[in-house]
């Protein structure tokens, strides 16, 4: 029988010939999810207990599936973002850990909720949802044109307790919006069409539609500059690629926004666009 620490250490060996990024990181989480500890920490007391094939059958399907490159998030089921548990699947993108920080940004701007928001692009639900969760008052939307995602972001928003606060709109870009909103949030797929199949192997698992932004990457973002200004009255906040800023930029400025600003994410790059109008 082998023990934690060995399971641990001959997994992180193999993960990493088999070209897994932070091998031991990656076997503690699925080793700590098999085990139904709710902390990977939690195993460092645990070091010497033997595992059984009971608990070594599952991991060792786990294990196979995230060496042919599987994301690690979709084998655990879920991810934390600001502090609530949301499932992910292949319906939707995984949500990064760039977009929470763009969470907090958009939180961090509005010392009182707004009144009104739409999240465009909404995925998982990442973005609406934890909005949602922290201003009460506000009237959220969330839109996407895959079903599948609003399928997923649905259940997200049950498993909160945030179904009554979240209205789910299928369509493309503000196509199923009515009305103007004091906040208009989006990640929308940014990625260049030809760059997608040069992508690491574990983002070729996230859903083509929500990585493809066109030619340059930045049509859909800019589609959606042009066409909310018939929708806003506040906030544009846009999360972006990371050579996108400059262009986009001029986009704003050209299409009539005030205040624009872009703002960095953990790499010190600009992939975070937020811009005013009217
Ligand atoms: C980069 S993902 C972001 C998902 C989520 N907001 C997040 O931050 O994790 C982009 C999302 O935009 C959706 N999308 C793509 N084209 C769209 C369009 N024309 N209108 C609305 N949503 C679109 C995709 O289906 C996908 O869910």
């Amino acid at each position: 029988m082998k023990s934690v620490l060995e399971v641990i250490k001959s997994t992180a060996a193999y993960f990493q010939k088999a070209g897994v990024e932070n091998a031991r990181l990656n076997i503690e989480h699925l080793l700590a999810h098999v085990l139904g500890r709710k902390q990977r920490m939690e195993l460092y007391l645990e070091f010497d207990r033997p595992l059984g094939e009971a608990e070594l059958g599952p991991l060792r399907d786990l294990v196979r599936r995230r060496a042919a490159g599987e994301p690690l998030q979709h084998l655990l089921g879920s991810v934390d973002f600001l502090g609530r548990s949301f499932k992910t699947d292949a319906r939707a993108l995984i949500p990064r850990p760039e977009t929470e920080l763009f969470a907090q940004k958009i939180l961090d701007r509005h010392p009182s909720p707004p009144a009104r928001l739409a999240d465009v692009g909404t995925g998982s639900g990442v973005l609406a949802l934890s909005l949602a969760g922290q201003w009460g008052e506000t009237e959220v939307h969330a839109v996407d044109v895959s079903p599948a995602a609003l399928a997923l972001a649905a259940e997200n928003a049950l498993a909160l307790g945030l179904q009554h606060r979240v209205q789910f709109h299928e369509g493309s870009l503000l196509a199923p919006l009515s009305g103007v909103f004091s906040l208009l949030v989006a990640n929308l797929p940014y990625v260049p069409t030809g760059a997608i199949s040069g992508l690491a192997r574990e983002v070729q698992h996230d859903p083509v539609l929500a990585l493809d932004g066109g030619p340059d990457g930045s049509v859909l973002i800019r589609t959606l500059i042009s066409d909310a200004r018939a929708h806003l009255q506040g906030l544009l906040a846009l999360e972006i690629g990371h050579d996108q800023s400059g262009p986009l930029t001029e986009a704003l400025s050209g299409a009539g926004y005030h205040s624009i600003s872009p703002e960095s994410d953990y790499s010190g790059r600009n992939r975070f666009l937020f811009a005013s109008y009217g």
